[in-house]
């Protein structure tokens, strides 16, 4: 079994609001573990805390009890992040973007990469990710899913040890999204990334993922936590499996429960 990269342990997060009212419990008690480079989804209602849970595996935000612990003390910020929302500078070109990324790696790290270096690695990137006949245009002049392409080799260009995704597809419409699904699947396979994986769509985190966390309605505790066992990557036809659908039925039957819904 691969090393824990990860740890919740009861995380609890309030968050205190103005004028004296009453705080928002969002998170109750959260624990869960995260192995090297597994893929791991989270889902639950809106408002249960999943962008909050994320922004915490990112330093943030800090839970207001309980702790989180990562492989070798403390977080030493080459996480990953793509949000719901392309967040492109759109008076960089697509490659501008990604080289970006490169950039932040060179001052984190404070080594330097020669002109040359950077511009072999931002092809390499936007091979991978299907950009490469791409990397002169603006983002607005490019669509949505290719747009989020180009956040994912953003992301990537730092090597993250851990890759936080939040809700990256939501805003695609279906074809694209499903096409990501399968790019964003080999990709992680190819790379051994961790990715830690939220999402509204349980067809989405079963196809994509090792295991799906399961939260209640808010404040939010851990349902289940769901193995899927069918190794990645994982072809397009596994969501016709009978193993695929018993996951996706008994996931359904979880979120829909009535413990796991808002009162
Ligand atoms: N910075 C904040 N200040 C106050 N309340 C917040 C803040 N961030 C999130 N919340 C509240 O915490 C709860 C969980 O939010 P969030 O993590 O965004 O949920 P989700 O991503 O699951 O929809 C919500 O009720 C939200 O209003
Ligand atoms: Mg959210």
């Amino acid at each position: 079994m691969s090393e824990t990269l990860l740890a919740f342990e009861m995380v609890r997060k309030e968050f205190t609001r103005p004028n004296g009212d009453a705080p928002i419990l969002a998170i109750e008690n959260v624990s869960f573990e995260l192995r090297a480079k597994e893929f791991v989804s989270v889902v639950g209602p809106s408002g249960c805390g999943k962008t909050t849970l994320l922004r915490m595996a990112a330093g943030m935000t800090k839970p207001t009890a309980g702790s989180l612990h990562f492989a070798g003390g403390a977080h030493d910020g080459t996480t990953g992040f793509v949000f719901q929302h392309a967040s492109l500078f759109p008076w960089r070109t697509v490659s501008e973007n990604v080289a970006y990324g490169l950039e932040l790696a060179r001052n984190r790290r404070r080594t330097h990469l020669a002109h040359a270096e950077v511009q072999r690695r931002v092809g390499d990137l936007l091979e991978l990710v299907g950009l490469a006949d791409f990397g002169r245009f603006y983002p607005p002049e490019i669509s949505g899913g290719m747009q989020q392409r180009c956040n994912l080799a953003r992301a990537l260009a730092i090597q993250p040890d851990l890759l936080l995704m939040d809700e990256p597809f939501s805003a695609l419409d279906a074809q694209t999204r499903e096409e990501l699904q399968l790019e964003l699947m080999r990709i992680a396979s190819e790379l051994g990334t961790t990715i830690l994986f939220i999402t509204h769509d349980i067809r989405e985190a079963t196809f994509l993922s090792d295991r799906v966390i399961v939260l209640s309605a808010r404040p939010s505790h851990v349902l289940e936590i769901v193995d899927v066992p069918a190794p990645r990557p994982r072809a397009f036809e596994y969501q016709v499996s009978t193993e695929f659908n018993a996951i996706m039925r008994h996931l359904f039957e979880l979120v829909h429960e009535p413990t796991a819904q808002a009162v």
